[in-house]
């Protein structure tokens, strides 16, 4: 009996203390559960003389009684605690600050390449999409540039594992599926740009990278001279760059025109002064252009005793680096955030 009381005295003197539900589930194991202090000894009031057994269950089953009134009182009690623990911890402050969401950007090359659709398209070019991967028959010999022209030589390609398929050194084969999938067999005019990256196995520097957008264009139609081919560059150039920028062409060779012309701008990093870009020399290339060579329109299935046609090829990055003063093409494709979230 006394047992039972101690027992009873310090079930409830621990229960008084607990604070959380883990704890409340190991004090109701320890005193009242199956296997709980003060149910064992209530099973045990069998064992004892006769004349104690009375006494002992009616007090027995008292303690127990009022032990699992406490222990649901008390548990309520933890309960209600945890959750406004709970409720603290997960509390909203609805006044602090959001943060803030970067927002993504155009690339550069992308943006430049926006501006230079937005031109031609004003002077009337579609804009036509060729693939990346072309044959060397397209890249090269309707380009009028066949197997073993030394020619081949300006540009170093980089080929695939399946014979005669290469990646695109320029867009020009772009020319080749233009004037064959819109000029109806030679017959009606075109007007296009062809866009996209071309790939070339160069030492990488500061104005040369393996990869690289270029943007083609191509005229084709009835008495197309080189006065309007120079003077449809030229326009370009004023309206990407600005009237005050100085702009000149420098006779070159290319085997898919004739004659062919290289188009340089003064640059703007040095201002003409002579720096690493421009290799000291004031100006940058930009395009290479020239008349489509008779070759090429035969080619492309018109008739050269008819039709003429002017075609160039510029560097969007050679044009984004002088527009915004960029020293270093590797910058491009680099991915440094420090350099894109400029534009
Ligand atoms: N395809 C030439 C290159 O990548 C650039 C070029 C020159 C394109 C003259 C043309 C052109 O269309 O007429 O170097």
């Amino acid at each position: 009996m006394e047992h039972l009381e101690t027992l009873y005295k310090q079930a409830l003197d621990e229960l008084g203390a607990i604070g959380t539900s883990d704890m409340l589930d190991e004090w109701e194991r320890r005193y009242i559960g199956r296997k709980g202090a003060v149910t064992l000894l209530l099973r045990q009031t069998g064992q004892l003389p006769p004349e104690q057994r009375a006494a002992f269950g009616k007090r027995a089953n008292e303690i127990k009684r009022a032990l699992e009134e406490a222990y649901t009182a008390h548990a309520e009690l933890v309960r209600e605690a945890e959750l406004a623990r709970s409720m603290e911890e997960g509390a909203l402050d609805v006044t602090l600050p959001g943060r803030p969401v970067a927002t993504g950007g155009l690339h550069p090359a992308t943006q430049t390449l926006r501006e230079i659709y937005a031109i031609w398209a004003d002077m009337g070019f579609q804009v036509y999409r060729s693939p990346d991967i072309e044959t060397d028959e397209n890249n090269f010999t309707l380009l009028n540039i066949p197997p073993h022209h030394p020619a081949r030589d300006l540009w170093d390609t980089f080929y695939t594992t399946t014979p005669g398929v290469i990646l695109r050194t320029h867009t020009s084969p772009g020319q080749i599926r233009a004037m064959r999938e819109f000029g109806d067999g030679g017959t009606k005019p075109i007007r296009v740009i062809l866009p996209g990256m071309c790939y070339r196995y160069e030492q990488i520097s500061a104005r040369k990278e393996i990869q690289f957008n270029q943007v083609e264009g191509l005229a084709v139609g009835h008495n197309i001279r080189l006065t309007d081919l120079k003077g449809t560059i030229t326009d370009f150039a004023r309206r990407i760059f600005g009237d005050d920028r100085p702009v000149r062409f420098r006779g070159s060779y290319f085997p898919f025109t004739e004659p062919s012309m290289e188009v340089d701008v003064a640059c703007g990093l040095c201002r003409g002064a002579g720096c690493q870009v421009c290799k000291y020399s004031g100006w940058l290339e930009i395009a290479g252009c020239g008349m489509v060579h008779p070759v090429v329109l035969q080619n492309g299935g018109y008739d050269p005793a008819v039709w003429s046609g002017f075609a160039f090829g510029m560097g969007p990055e050679r044009v984004a680096m002088l527009k915004h003063g960029i020293e270093d093409i590797r910058y491009f494709w680099a991915n440094d955030l420090r350099f894109l979230e400029q534009f």
